[in-house]
């Protein structure tokens, strides 16, 4: 079926900039403390396709991107925090509504640490905050945006906001060492106003096919080059994670 791109949505956020020192050291002190007390305190459990909903508040072991992530609603979130993401919220779309954050770690202990092109799932979805908080890395986040693709290193403490329904994104791929990590929160808004994408454009909407394989076929010989040709070999990467992540100690690469 011909899928008619004038659906596409409305709001495009095309000139959205780095927000530098995003947390005051104090808070960036508070937030490294809360990640830590969440790694303490909820459980790890192996991704499950099935049991996305199920596993929401857990830490997910997702050997497939090598990393692990947590998913949170506002309740759980610090009132502090609410309040820095209340103001910048209403800089950039007042009619937006905080969905949800999530606390991602990249590791070599949960896998190979990609991030392939893909749109987010279309939802009501308007944009997110990108915000890293501890890196090792100068991992390049790339964004496709009016045919273009867009590169951004974040340093610490930074925070890029992305339109991640409208424009494919995807990390460059890179070989990382053992003890690498980088460590990033995403908050996420949604606007009532918003006509979500037809479900079957997830992840790749119509409007990247005229670039899209091409970037496609960079970006797999990058990870063969980076990870060798065994990279999708799913199967021995999740023996490696289960065997890394039944040590303990071994969960927090970060040593918060
Ligand atoms: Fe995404």
């Amino acid at each position: 079926m011909e899928i008619d791109i004038s659906k596409k949505n409305n709001i495009n956020h095309k000139n959205f900039e780095i927000i530098k020192n995003f947390f005051t050291e104090e808070q960036l002190d508070l937030c490294k403390k809360y990640i830590k007390n969440l790694y303490a305190n909820k459980k790890f459990v192996y991704y499950d396709s099935e049991k996305k909903k199920e596993n929401a508040g857990c830490w997910v072991v997702n050997h497939f991107v090598g990393r692990i992530n947590i998913l949170l609603n506002k309740s759980q979130i610090p009132p502090e925090f609410l309040n820095l993401l209340e103001l910048h919220r209403k800089k950039i779309n007042n009619n937006s509504v905080l969905d949800s954050i999530e606390i991602v770690v990249y590791s070599n202990l949960y896998g190979n640490p990609r991030l392939d092109p893909h749109i987010d799932p279309p939802t009501k979805r308007d944009f997110m905050l990108n915000i890293q908080i501890d890196s090792t890395l100068s991992w390049p986040i790339v964004q496709h945006i009016n045919d273009n693709s867009v590169y951004h290193v974040l340093n610490n403490n930074e925070c890029l906001p992305m339109d991640v329904v409208n424009n494919v994104h995807w990390r460059e791929p890179i070989k990382i060492n053992d003890d690498d990590y980088v460590v990033m929160i995403f908050a996420y808004f949604d606007d009532e106003s918003i006509t979500p994408y037809p479900k079957d454009w997830y992840p790749h909407p119509p409007m990247w096919k005229k670039n899209g394989v091409e970037i496609r076929k960079k970006f797999t010989e990058q990870i063969i080059e980076n990870y060798g040709v065994d990279s999708d070999n799913f199967n021995s990467i999740k023996e490696r994670v289960v065997k890394n992540t039944s040590k303990a100690s071994f969960y927090n690469p970060t040593r918060y």
